[in-house]
């Protein structure tokens, strides 16, 4: 499922992360997005360790930094920083004109829980 997230002037700053939720109405899903080097990224806003939304935190290079216990994934993949953690739902992003469209996998749309 692809829907529109955002006009790209509402994406936050460069080095800075920023909460969006889904506009459907059904939905729960709130993303973490930042942008990297002019290019916006997203994954799950809702930190797996105690959920804290990670859109509070900070970026540290590529890693997004919970603002709980400092834990950190690469805001590009989801990767966790640290073997053993888990890794977050990322979401493509993608520009047409001045909006930003994100693709939402089948098998997340409806499963959404944050
Ligand atoms: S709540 Fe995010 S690292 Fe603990």
């Amino acid at each position: 499922m692809i829907r529109k997230l955002c006009y790209v002037d509402n994406l936050p700053d460069e080095g800075k992360l920023k909460a969006f939720a889904d506009s459907r109405p059904d939905s729960h899903l709130s993303l973490c997005v930042g942008v990297l080097d002019g290019q916006p990224f997203a994954v799950d806003n809702l930190c797996p360790h105690q959920g804290a939304p990670l859109s509070a935190g900070k970026l540290d290079g590529e890693n997004v930094v919970c603002p709980l216990h400092a834990w950190k994934w690469n805001l590009k993949t989801g990767g966790p920083l640290h073997a053993g953690d888990p890794a977050l739902p990322s979401y493509e992003l993608r520009q047409y004109g001045d909006e930003i469209f994100i693709r939402i996998p089948t098998e997340r749309v409806g499963k959404e829980a944050c």
